[in-house]
């Protein structure tokens, strides 16, 4: 693929691997072809993961090296994704870029729709998508920040984080050309048919229809490639495999496009995007009337696959109802027939399509196509359905009537009995009651359907035909309460900027701190030259790793076969256990857990051995062949029901109490019991788990460059696996490419089984984690059970409160136990309960070990706080807000449930402000009034507070290893030019703790940022680091920075008082040569933090930081699809060190709390094997997903004595902030069951996907769909937690 070999062969690594399936736009490039017919040129954003190299005969392919450097020219697109603060880890930004870059050569000046439209197929984990939308939106002259425009409405020019004054003009002149030589390529030379030979596979590549006919007939079972986005992810991720693959691309016949009055006739290689733009063009062309079709056609191709996808996918496999092929001998009608089984047509092996006519429709033809999928934009649909009708020319007789869905069956399925049944009837209310019978008898579906979502499938086959009805009665018009369901919730696509308050006042304009300086690695993030763990070239004699893991949940191993795996070419050595010369276990929370599984597996996926070869692919092919015999053991446990019942937990259980609460609950005027269940979460950090370990031959050191929070300790864990001392092994981690928590335990772990490869074999190793692999091993947030039993007044009130979590650890500790914890201590969350008890605890089960994840346990934690919150109001009938904010909320200086004491102040500011800035009051009366005025679709908005605690107390990670212990240091060099050198022990993540850093040193040496250079992360030069996580990492190394500049800074004084005149330059020159050190480490001893379960007390955080969210959504009830209107958040964050990079850190974590609470779904096989390895098959949000309005507000007049000048983290809090979303939509869907007659608490579980949103709206539609009798089947996926 052109990826590998970008990257691989031509060393152009600026393009990156996030997902090698087509679903995460890191790998984008532009392809460029010249049209000999038209002589333009065409260009178009593809996916290069996806993209074969022998295609490109013809093409230039631009990457994101070729259009801007800092050595010579940034492109004006780099620079200002850059300079909007759209790149935080910066791994998607060159996808982004590129992306945009190709919107930018078709359409100069484009609008907000063709922008989000050409982001759609890229994913960021890190920014939540508004900066890059905010720099891409300069391109626009409609959506300048500050003017009123129909796209981006302001109330008022707001302050910027960014000066669009002083951006660099597009001047599409300084693009680069297309290569002449390839215009006069196509334009004089014949084309002539061309063979590529590999290893194991032949590629021909015809030119003529004739020769493509000739190869077909000789090869009918090889496959016609065309955008290879259908074989190609067969053929990487099932194993599939062609001895010949036919690639037709260069057969005029099958592009070209025959309008007649009749319809319109696309050659069968058409992509999606020509299709797209065709039929938009003839839908203004011709008489509405006769666009029926196309606009149908339109609705979908709009949402199918991203830009990249539909630029490249032929139009075959979508079209799919009302067309009729054209083959040259015969015509076939894409009917009920059409389509024969899963991936089947009923095309003959030899047969190839030539055009598809889609024709145009007749008079009174009524055409509409529906799609529900799990995320709005570029995912497979769960439902799509094509709906046509025709009537008896002046009654409404039916005359014709077709019915198709998709997602109902092995393929696409014809609603025949159900159209039979209504043709020759009036359409009226009582057919299509009549017809909802039907098509609930023709269309049904085995409780275990492949796919699951069974209830909610069969209901949307009824939803969308009621929705389809009213479509024909309304034809898009009138306002009467049922017809706003028809609208497109995307197509009120406005975004509006963010609204910041400036935060410096009264200080030196050389001070850069408070001031929204832009990640200083963002430029070289935008062009592609910041190097990431796997753009390291390769060393001589390097190595590939590739892990062998467990296919079964439980078993004892027999024994480990693997002569085969050794005897592929290429292959090296096979790491098992016994390899591992020294520790072969590493302890955490005093349990051990396995380096490589030794007796026995628990969990599929559980790592077993590793194969090392000259590259991946032999490395792959070796994997595969190592024969692991299996003793199975007997009742895996999967769920924490069944950990429960199996009493099936890591140990100790914890318990807190303030108060009594079992007494409390005898004094209350009412006691509600409910549950909760949360899903786990995949962090996706773009960039994979990437390490190269390096031996150096000599003294028995290694040099580990890796992508991981902590890098000493993997550097203690590789040292113990080798058994070697730590100062023998030095960590480098120069970026990472997103990490959430996800790079700490398992990353280490990885790193030791790749050390010990190195160190076996003395040659460097090389381990970089395919998507699908990560997210199969490295486990994911907890998924966490909470069940809740609270007594209140009627006034509200809670007086008690019992609180049960039950998390599923997976397979292993890991840091479960220390997640239980936090759960418990952050159970009160803002609210004053003065008898609350909580117990968590860590269930032991066969399926993946789960381990940190932004937040900690809180998000968890807090959604079982909230919902018991949000059933109180339901119960009393009155607002949740009442209850949370003037009921329930701590009002004055109090103690937290385990005795610390806090001022909860600025909580309180943040909550007041927020509803203020949000206007809550209005808009929640606006909101009833919608849910009044729309029979199917409801508003819901929630206010969410939160109370964070941030840092650690020493007890309760000394529990992990002592080298958690909470400190930080640094080490500062001047050098004699002037210029200074600080390391220091954060890693940058998109953090932005680098540009923190740099921004202290250039306060505390009174230096501008510019002679100030951050180097990597290194265990050489600052030791005994701590992780970057809990937020700390400002706080802890901005400390130590600040130390060792201070040191300097001191050691100066000599000089400038010597000096008063002198510059910088003078002052370092001068003490230099009176023999003035000019190197400092610094160093900061965290706070003595401690927490007692014992005494159920103590002080295990050095502060909180507060916030508030109020987000509103709206709901399409009869398909569960929501969009979040607007949400304002309001957060106290002390005083920001640099505002843009907390801005980017406050709106990435919404989004991904958002993305948590709403889409992010970990789907197991009944046996426990991970369906979910994808992007594919994990939604996170896109772009499509950003709040309509969204805005962030920084809590003005906050200090902070706890941290350095007076900030406070910020990295995790806001992930929780995403459950206003969830309890908005939960609040829509309050609405929606009124209608059924349905009042008072109901239980809804996170996330809110559309099958749960519209299961729980309790629809006359979803009322006809019979529950399956539980365990009378086994369904497609376990029910975690
Ligand atoms: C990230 C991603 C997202 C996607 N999203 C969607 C989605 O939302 N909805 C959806 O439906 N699909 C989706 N797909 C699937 C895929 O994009 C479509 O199925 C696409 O239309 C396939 O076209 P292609 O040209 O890339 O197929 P290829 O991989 O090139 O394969 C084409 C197939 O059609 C056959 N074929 C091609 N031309 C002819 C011909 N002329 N005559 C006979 N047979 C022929 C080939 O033999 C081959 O089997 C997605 C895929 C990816 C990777
Ligand atoms: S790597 Fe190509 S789309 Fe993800
Ligand atoms: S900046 Fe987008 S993934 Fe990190």
């Amino acid at each position: 693929m052109l990826l590998s070999y970008l990257r691989e062969r031509l060393r152009l690594t600026g393009t990156k691997y996030g997902c090698g399936g087509g679903g995460c736009g890191a790998c984008t490039v532009m392809v460029s072809r010249y049209q000999p017919g038209t002589k333009t040129i065409l260009h178009y954003s593809a996916n290069a993961c996806l993209l074969p190299v022998c295609q490109l005969q013809g093409a230039a392919v631009t990457t994101v090296e070729g259009i801007g450097n800092t050595k010579t020219r940034v492109h004006p697109v780099q620079e200002r994704i850059a300079k909007a603060h759209g790149s935080q880890c910066g791994f998607c930004t060159p996808g982004m870029v590129m992306s945009m870059y190709t919107l930018l050569r078709n359409k100069p000046q484009p609008n907000m729709e063709d922008i989000t439209v050409a982001l759609g197929g890229n994913l960021c984990r890190c920014t939540g998508y508004r900066p890059i939308v905010d720099g891409c939106k300069t391109f626009s002259p409609m959506c300048f920040v500050g003017t009123h425009d129909i796209d981006c409405v302001f109330q008022e020019p707001p302050p910027q984080l960014f000066d669009q004054e002083d951006l660099l003009p597009l001047d599409p002149t300084q693009d680069l050309i297309f290569p002449p030589e390839l215009i006069l390529m196509a334009e004089m030379e014949p084309q002539v048919s061309q063979l590529f030979r590999g290893e194991r596979m032949v590629w021909v590549s015809p030119v003529s229809l004739e020769e493509l006919i000739q190869l077909k007939t000789s090869h009918p079972q090889a496959p016609l490639v065309m955008g290879n986005t259908n074989i190609g992810p067969d053929i990487k991720f099932k194993g599939a495999w062609h001895p010949i693959i036919i690639s037709p691309t260069r057969v005029q016949e099958l592009f070209e496009v025959t309008k007649t009055p009749q319809g319109v006739c696309f050659g069968a290689g058409c992509s999606l995007s020509v299709v797209k733009a065709l039929l938009e063009g003839l839908v203004q062309e011709i008489p509405e009337e006769k666009t029926e079709i196309y606009r149908s056609l339109l609705q979908q191709l709009g949402n199918l696959g991203g830009q990249q996808i539909r630029n490249v996918a032929s139009e075959l496999s979508v079209v799919t109802i009302f067309i009729h092929f054209i083959y040259s001998a015969r015509e076939i009608l894409l009917n009920k027939d059409f389509f024969v089984g899963f991936g089947k047509t009923s095309l003959k092996p030899d047969e190839i399509v030539l055009s598809v006519f889609i024709p145009v429709s007749r008079q009174g033809e009524f055409m509409r196509a529906f799609r529900q999928a799990p995320r709005k934009e570029n995912a497979l649909a769960t439902v799509t359905t094509g709906m046509r009708v025709m009537f008896i020319e002046g009654s409404s007789v039916v005359k014709e009537l077709s019915i198709y869905y998709g997602g109902v069956g092995p393929c696409t399925v014809s609603a025949t009995k159900t159209c039979a049944a209504v043709i020759g009837r009036k359409w009226d209310e009582q057919t299509l009651s009549d017809a909802y019978t039907q098509l609930l008898d023709e269309i049904s579906l085995s409780p275990s359907h492949p796919g699951g979502q069974v209830e909610f499938r069969r209901s949307l086959t009824l939803s969308l035909l009621f929705k389809f009805n009213l479509q024909m009665l309304h034809k898009g018009n009138g306002s009467s309460r049922t017809i706003s369901c028809l609208q497109h919730l995307k197509n009120l696509r406005h975004y509006t900027g963010t609204f910041r308050k400036a935060v410096v006042k009264g200080q030196s304009g050389d001070d850069p701190v408070g001031r929204p300086i832009m990640h200083r690695s963002a430029i070289s993030q935008a062009t592609g030259e910041a190097v990431y763990c796997d753009d390291i070239p390769k060393m001589d004699g390097e190595l590939h790793l590739v892990l062998v893991t467990s296919t079964r949940p439980h078993a004892k191993i027999l024994d480990i076969d693997i002569s085969e795996a050794l005897r592929v070419p290429g292959v090296v050595d096979v790491i098992t256990s016994k390899d591992i010369p020294g520790k072969k276990f590493r302890t955490f929370t005093g349990i051990d857990e396995d380096i490589l599984a030794q007796n026995e597996v628990s969990c599929v996926g559980h790592m077993v051995c590793a194969v090392v070869a000259d590259n991946r692919k032999q490395a792959k092919r070796g994997a595969a062949l190592v024969k692991i015999a299996y003793e199975d053991q007997p009742g895996p446990v999967f769920t924490v029901e069944e950990a429960i019942e199996k009493q099936s937990f890591f140990l100790p259980q914890r318990m807190i109490e303030r108060g009594n609460v079992d007494e409390a609950f005898d004094k209350v005027d009412h006691i509600y019991e409910g549950e909760i269940r949360l899903g786990g979460q995949e962090h996706f950090y773009m960039e994979t788990q990437s390490m190269v370990v390096v031996p150096s031959g000599e003294e028995r050191e290694l040099k580990v460059y890796i992508s991981c929070q902590h890098p000493t300790y993997a550097q203690e864990s590789i040292a113990e696996t080798l058994g070697i001392p730590s100062n023998r092994v030095s960590c480098h981690v120069k970026r990472v490419g997103g990490a959430f928590g996800g790079k700490v335990t398992k990353t280490s772990i990885i790193a030791c089984i790749t050390s010990v490869a190195a160190w076996k074999t003395g040659r460097a190793v090389r381990c970089v984690l395919e998507r699908g692999e990560d997210m199969l091993i490295t486990g994911a947030r907890h998924p966490v059970l909470g069940k809740h039993k609270v007594g209140f007044m009627n006034d509200g009130r809670i007086i008690a409160a019992d609180l049960h979590y039950y998390a599923n650890s997976g397979n292993t500790a890991d840091e479960s136990l220390l997640v239980i914890e936090k759960i418990l201590l952050h159970l009160d969350n803002a609210y004053k309960v003065p008898n609350l008890r909580g117990r968590s605890v860590a269930c032991k089960t066969n399926l993946p070990s789960n381990t940190a994840f932004r937040g900690f346990g809180v998000p968890q934690s807090m959604l079982v706080t909230e919902n018991m919150i949000n059933d109180v109001a339901m119960k009393l009938g009155c607002n949740a807000e009442e209850v949370r904010g003037q009921i329930n909320m701590y009002k004055e200086v109090s103690l937290t449930h385990y005795k610390f004491e806090f001022d909860p102040k600025n909580l309180l500011r943040c909550w007041d402000e927020c509803k203020e800035k949000s206007d809550y009051g209005s808009r929640r009366k606006s909101v009833a009034q919608f849910n009044q005025q729309n029979r199917w679709k409801k508003r819901g908005m929630a206010t969410i507070p939160i109370k964070y605690g941030i840092a650690f107390s020493d007890g309760f990670l000394n529990q992990v290893s002592v080298a958690f212990a909470l400190q930080a240091a640094s080490l500062v060099h001047i050098y004699k030019d002037g210029s200074v050198l600080v390391s220091h022990g954060g890693t940058e993540m998109g953090q932005g703790i680098h540009t923190k850093m740099q921004q202290v040193a250039s306060r505390e040496l009174h230096i501008p940022a510019s002679l100030i250079h951050i180097t990597e992360t290194n265990t050489s030069a600052v030791p005994n680091t701590c992780p970057s996580a809990a937020s700390f990492g400002t706080d802890a190394n901005g400390m130590a920075v600040k130390d060792a500049c201070e040191i300097l800074y001191q050691r100066l004084e000599p000089v400038r008082k010597q000096n008063p005149e002198g510059t910088w330059q003078t002052w370092v020159t001068s003490a230099f040569i009176q023999r003035i050190s000019l190197s400092a480490t610094g160093y900061y001893r965290g706070h003595d933090l401690y927490m007692d379960w014992e005494k159920q007390e103590g002080q295990p955080y050095a502060y909180f930081t507060y916030g508030a969210c109020c987000s509103e959504v709206e709901v399409d009830c009869l398909t569960g699809d929501y969009r979040t209107v607007r949400t304002d958040i309001v957060m106290d964050i002390g005083r920001s060190i640099n505002p843009s990079v907390d801005i980017g850190q406050i709106e990435g974590a919404f989004i991904q709390g958002l993305g948590l609470y709403t889409m992010e779904e970990l789907k197991f096989s009944p046996s426990g094997v991970l369906y979910t390895r994808g992007p594919s098959q994990y939604k996170i949000p896109a772009v499509c997903d950003i709040p309509l309005q969204f805005n962030v507000y920084l809590l003005s007049g906050s200090d902070n004595p706890h941290a350095i000048y007076s900030s406070k983290g910020i990295g995790e809090p806001v992930l929780f902030l995403g459950s206003s979303v969830f309890f908005a939509i939960k609040d829509a869907v309050a609405a929606a069951r009124v209608e059924a007659g349905m009042v008072g608490p109901f239980t809804l579980n996170s996330p809110a996907t559309p099958e749960r949103t519209c299961l729980a709206c309790n629809t006359p539609f979803t009322q006809k769909i019979p529950a399956s009798k539980q365990g009378s089947f086994q369904p497609w996926a376990l029910s975690i937690p």
